[in-house]
């Protein structure tokens, strides 16, 4: 989802946009990584409560509900990702929870989940610091953030601002992150950073990405300069 290609503007970008990326030749590829990095960080779910914000159409919260989670809750603010969640999660019976809600004011009690994760959504966000903050909040001590965000250096993030600049509405209100500002979000919630990593290290073609893709676990364990997506796993202190 990470690096999904919309040219509609925000309103316009429902969850079929997202369905459409995901079958797309580059767009499974990059998801396929995004996941992997995003699942390592989180290490194992089995038994754990765990939260996603901004969940979009829940492929991440269905995702943590097979890994054996015993308990998983999606967020989001907009009414159509909540419904598309909602009816994919009942296609398979699985034990999600879904509500309509922001990152920055989660409607959570504290200390309640093992992991809360937040995959390509503080883009979007203009408190980031406060929605950091707030995931850290309902965390239980000892759990585990886990942040997957656009990076700024990277061709992918080049690109969107060309298209910004020629009046894409979508990507003029992304904001895209550095491994810096994400790890002083999570200091700045008083979380620990444990790792910071990179993924999606080839350029914004199918063919690149089929060449290319094997590198990825490689260049993953260098830099995350060149990634179009990097992430964050971070830890609530007792
Ligand atoms: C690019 S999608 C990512 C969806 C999902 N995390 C994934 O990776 O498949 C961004 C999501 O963030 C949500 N979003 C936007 N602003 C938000 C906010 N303030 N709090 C929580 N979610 C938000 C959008 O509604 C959208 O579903």
């Amino acid at each position: 989802m990470a690096t999904t290609r919309i040219t509609k503007t925000a309103g316009e970008v429902g969850p079929d946009a997202y369905t459409d990326w995901r079958t797309s030749a580059l767009g499974a590829i990059t998801e396929v990584l995004e996941q992997e990095l995003i699942l390592e960080l989180s290490g194992s779910v089995s038994g754990k409560a765990v939260l996603e914000v901004g969940c979009g159409d829940g492929a991440l919260t269905r995702e943590f509900w097979r890994q054996g989670a015993s308990l998983v809750v999606g967020c989001d603010p907009d009414r159509r990702m909540i419904a598309k969640a909602v009816a994919r999660a009942t296609a398979g019976r699985p034990a999600i929870s879904y509500l309509l809600g922001r990152t920055e004011h989660l409607p959570l009690r504290a200390r309640s989940f093992d992991l809360a994760s937040a995959v390509t959504v503080l883009c979007f966000v203009e408190e980031k610091s406060q929605a950091v903050r707030e995931m850290a909040r309902v965390l239980k001590p000892g759990g585990r953030v886990v942040i997957g965000a656009l990076s700024r250096w990277s061709t992918w993030a080049a690109s969107r601002r060309i298209r910004a600049w020629l009046g894409n509405e979508f990507w003029r209100q992304a904001r895209f992150a550095t491994a810096r500002d994400l790890r002083a979000m999570a200091t700045g919630a008083g979380l620990r950073v444990d790792r910071l990593c990179g993924a999606v290290y080839y350029p914004h073609f199918a063919l690149a990405a089929r060449a290319m893709k094997p590198l990825d676990p490689i260049l993953r364990r260098i830099t995350t300069f060149g990634a179009a997506f990097i992430a964050i796993q971070a830890t609530k202190q007792a």
